[in-house]
């Protein structure tokens, strides 16, 4: 029978999950390929350090031992920074090998590039494992929405922040022990302001916004926030309105325009969102002819994403030839409102006498705390007043009883 020899780079969670799923799946695998997947060799960074690998595998700190292995057909990377990571998958491709990545922020920077290489050396690219951990969210877009037309994307896209916001209301933990069994469970990135200041789900949302709509807005135009202003007051007082905060990333095309925002929204009890708790991601899909499909699973974790990855496995060993030029929505919303033109609910936290502004009040929770009706152009007016203002737009169902009733 003949072999696929693989070479995983980097060693960490991603890694070793991938490693050890191969050997407790090798039947399944070789059923579906055809052929036995070996692992040839891992690159990693601290030779000191103690590993359960296998003799037989070449361990090496330096990428080009990998390069020079006499048969190399994919190339897994799930090491955490961007460069020289692209290096060494560009160098991977121009041999000939397919390629699988875990890692977001490389590919949200490279990703159109590695492509466009692959298409090119007539090798595939895998990288489910990029966004929403175990959910095949890439595959579903990739390949099972070709002829519908996207018209939003709207997702949970970091499982820290989930995993933080619903430990806080849950269990009353103060943000950094939150935060801290997050890393114990080996959610949280190796350095977690990427998590917890929205930069991990931005990048997964660029990720998202070239596959579902053909290209990506200019990042600096992207409003980007995490969830470090929001304390366990905010969240009680959610709670009590019927609200939960989640961490949402959002793409959605009006008017030829791609709009693009990530951060905490508070949503309605009877949004898909609203019950998506803990490490679980989760991604909202409009199109045109199916309506709305929601995805949700584990967005990280060490085997949830080495099911995204040996799935991937599969994926890259069929050879499915890149597809470029996506399905462009622009003429289906065309007569679509622009965003900021429509009035949404928000709540507003500060102390601040909100009574002068035009944004209409409905309720007045506590002393520092209104849900108000207004376009974003008039929250951001009244933001740029007083910077110590916070202020979440609400999706979903905000029932008034909730505050009344009190
Ligand atoms: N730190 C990431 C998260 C890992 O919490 O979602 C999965 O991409």
């Amino acid at each position: 029978m003949s072999v696929i020899k693989v070479a995983i780079l980097g060693f960490g969670t991603v890694g070793e999950g991938f490693y050890r799923t191969i050997q407790s799946h090798a039947e399944e695998l070789t059923a579906v390929l055809g052929k036995k997947v070996e692992v040839a060799a891992i690159l990693i960074k601290n030779q000191k350090k103690k590993r359960e690998i296998s003799k037989d595998v070449l361990v090496t700190t330096d990428f080009a031992d990998i390069l020079n292995l006499p048969q190399l057909d994919v190339v897994v990377e799930a090491i955490v920074d961007k460069d020289p990571t692209y290096i060494y998958l560009k160098k991977a491709i121009e041999r000939g090998c397919h390629i699988i990545t875990a890692n977001k922020e490389m590919f949200a920077h490279y990703g159109t590039e590695l492509l466009e290489l692959a298409q090119a050396h007539h090798v595939s690219v895998g990288y489910e494992a990029t966004v929403a951990g175990g959910i095949p969210v890439i595959q579903t877009l990739r390949q099972l929405l070709n002829v519908n037309r996207v018209q939003q994307v709207q997702g949970i896209l970091n499982g820290t922040s989930n995993f933080i916001l619903t430990e806080m209301r849950e269990k009353k933990l103060s943000f950094a022990q939150a935060l801290r069994t997050a890393q114990e469970n080996g959610f949280a990135e190796a350095d977690p302001t990427n998590d917890v200041e929205g930069f991990d789900a931005f990048y997964k949302a660029m990720i998202l916004s070239r596959l579902a709509f053909g290209e990506e807005p200019n990042w600096h135009a992207v409003e980007r926030t995490g969830i470090t202003s929001i304390t366990s007051e905010l969240i009680d007082t959610a709670d009590r309105l019927g609200l939960r905060f989640k961490h949402i990333a959002s793409i959605k095309k009006s008017v030829n325009q791609l709009k693009v925002s990530v951060g905490p929204v508070l949503v309605g009890n009877e949004h898909p969102l609203y019950h998506v708790e803990g490490v679980q991601n989760a991604v909202n899909i409009f199109s045109d002819i199916v309506g709305q499909i929601t995805l949700q699973g584990p967005g990280a974790g060490m085997l949830p994403t080495a099911s995204a990855v040996i799935e991937d496995l599969v994926y890259v060993c069929q050879n499915r030839p890149e597809r470029q030029g996506f399905t462009t929505t622009s003429e289906i919303n065309s007569g679509r409102q622009e965003q900021g033109e429509i009035e949404e609910t928000w709540l507003i936290a500060g102390y601040y006498n909100v009574t002068n502004h035009s944004v209409q009040l409905i309720d007045q929770v506590t002393d520092g705390i209104w849900i108000a009706k207004a376009k974003r152009e008039e929250i951001d007016a009244l933001s740029k007043l007083n910077e110590e203002l916070v202020y979440f737009p609400v999706i979903g169902e905000y029932e008034r009883e909730h505050v009344l009733a009190r």
